[in-house]
C-alpha cells in the first residue's frame, strides 16, 4: 500500500499554527528551513495510539520492553540486523541525554571525547558541560571520515593516560553522509587499537535515502563494545514526545548495567508509546516520506543550479539536511570563533539569507571546524516552500551584485 507524500500534506498556513521552536523563532515573513523538525503531519498509526491513550486517560509511567522489541524487529526488517537484545537495552529520556550517560560510563571528568567536525552543534555543548574535553577530528574534503585524522585524534586523546570516547553521528548531521559498513569497520579497528570507546548517535538511521544503506555501528566487526542511541525522533518527527533507547553491544552490556536506573524515568510514557508504534507500524509512512525526501534532494540540486550557481551542494545520502558550501559567494566574514556556539547564532551566509531573503537556515560555524561559510538547509518541507526559499535566496544574492 502506498501512502501519500507526507511532505505535501500541510499548507504553510497550517504549519504556521504550530507553536514549536522552528515556527516561533522568526516572524511570519521568514521561511524556516533551519531546525530539524519536519513539515509533516503525524504518521496515522502514531496519531491513533496517542488519541486512544488520551481518550482513556492512559498517561502514567512506561512499562515493559515493547519499545526495545519494536526497534529490534525494525532493525531486522530494514537493515537485516538481528543484533538488538532487549536485555542490553535501556530506556533514556532522549538521544543527547542518553549519549551523555553512555560517555559517563566509559570516561571520567577531564577525559577527551573525539567528534568529527563539522557535527551536530549540541555535541560540543553536552560534552563540555559534562566536564569532558572535545577533540575535533575533521571530516575529509569529501565530507567522509578521514581515517588518518581520526587515528591521530585517537592517539592524542589517549596520550594523557585518561580514557577516551568517540561520539559519532551515523548518519552524519549536518552533511548527510551515511557511513558505510567498510568505513565503520575501519573506525572500529582504530577504536580497538587505541582503546577508545564508541558512542554512535543513530537517531537519523531510519532516514537513509535510496542509493545508500544504513550500517548499524554495533553490527560491524569490532563494534561489540560500543553503544548506540536510537529513537524515532527524526524519522517520524517526534521531538516533542521524548524517548530514546541506549543499546549496548555484547561487550558493553556490563557497562550499560551501571547506568543509574532513574535516568530512564526521564522518558515520557506518551513518548515511549509513540516511538514504539512508529518502529512497529510506521514503515509505510516512512517509505512515503523517504520517497518525498529523495525527490526533494533532487529538486534542491536543480534549484541550487538555477538560483545559486556560486553555491556547492553536497548531495546528502541520508537525513533531511543539506549542507551548502557558500564560500564562493564572498559574503561577509564569519564570526571570529568557531566551535561550541549557541545553535541559533548566525554568521556569514546564514545571517545574510535571513536578513536579505527572509529564509532561516542553520549557520555552518556552529557545527565546528569546517562549518564556516556553509549553511545547513532542512529540506523536509513541500516542493512549493523549497522552491520559494531558493528563489528568494537567489534573488538576494543577485541583488547584492
Ligand atoms: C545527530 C543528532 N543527535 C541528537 C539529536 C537530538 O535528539 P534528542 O532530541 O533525542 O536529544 C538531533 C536532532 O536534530 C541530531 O541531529
Amino acid at each position: 500500500m502506498n501512502a501519500k507524500n507526507p511532505l505535501e500534506e500541510l499548507t504553510l498556513a497550517q504549519l504556521r499554527q504550530r507553536k514549536s521552536l522552528k515556527w516561533r523563532a522568526h516572524p511570519e515573513d521568514v521561511l524556516p528551513l533551519w531546525l530539524a523538525e519536519m513539515d509533516v503531519p503525524l504518521a496515522p498509526a502514531v496519531a491513533e495510539v496517542l488519541h486512544e491513550a488520551i481518550a482513556i486517560g492512559d498517561t502514567g509511567y512506561p512499562a515493559g520492553h515493547a519499545f526495545a522489541d519494536a526497534v529490534r524487529d525494525f532493525a531486522l526488517r530494514r537493515w537485516q540486523w538481528d543484533g538488538i537484545d532487549p536485555r542490553r537495552v535501556k530506556l533514556v529520556p532522549d538521544v543527547m541525554t542518553g549519549a551523555v550517560q553512555m560517555l559517563r560510563l566509559v570516561t571520567d571528568p577531564g577525559d577527551v571525547v573525539v567528534v568529527n567536525s563539522p557535527v551536530y552543534a549540541p555535541f560540543y555543548a553536552y560534552v563540555t558541560h559534562d566536564d569532558r574535553q572535545v577533540l575535533e577530528a575533521p571530516l575529509g574534503a569529501d565530507l567522509r571520515i578521514d581515517l588518518g585524522t581520526l587515528e591521530d585524534a585517537f592517539r592524542r586523546a589517549r596520550s594523557g593516560g585518561g580514557n577516551a570516547a568517540f561520539l559519532m553521528s551515523n548518519p552524519h548531521n549536518p552533511t548527510g553522509t551515511v557511513h558505510t559498513a567498510a568505513e565503520l569497520t575501519a573506525v572500529a579497528e582504530l577504536a580497538r587499537r587505541y582503546g577508545v570507546r564508541v558512542v554512535a548517535d543513530e537517531i537519523h538511521a531510519p532516514l537513509v535515502l535510496p542509493g545508500s544503506s544504513f550500517a548499524p555501528y554495533l553490527s560491524v566487526p569490532g563494534g561489540e563494545d560500543a553503544f548506540s542511541l536510537m529513537s524515532a525522533t527524526k524519522g517520524w518527527n517526534l521531538a516533542g514526545l521524548k524517548a530514546a533507547l541506549a543499546v549496548a553491544g555484547p561487550e558493553a552490556a556490563a557497562d550499560l548495567r551501571r547506568m543509574p536506573e532513574e535516568v530512564g524515568h526521564g522518558a515520557s510514557y506518551l513518548g515511549v508509546m509513540s516511538h514504539t508504534t512508529a518502529f512497529e507500524h510506521g514503515d509505510v509512512w516512512l517509505d512515503a516520506l523517504l520517497a518525498g525526501l529523495d525527490a526533494n534532494r533532487s529538486l534542491l540540486g536543480e534549484l541550487v543550479a538555477e538560483h545559486l550557481p556560486g553555491v556547492r551542494y553536497h548531495v546528502p545520502e541520508g537525513t533531511y539536511l543539506a549542507w551548502l558550501d557558500c564560500r564562493g559567494l564572498g559574503l561577509e566574514a564569519e564570526a571570529a570563533s568557531t566551535g561550541p556556539a549557541v545553535v541559533t547564532e548566525l554568521a556569514g551566509p546564514a545571517r545574510f539569507f535571513l536578513a536579505e531573503a527572509r529564509v532561516a537556515l542553520s549557520s555552518g560555524h556552529v557545527f565546528g571546524t569546517g562549518g564556516a561559510g556553509h549553511v545547513r538547509l532542512n529540506y523536509a518541507t513541500s516542493r512549493a516552500v523549497l522552491t520559494e526559499a531558493l528563489t528568494r535566496m537567489g534573488a538576494a544574492v543577485r541583488a547584492r551584485a
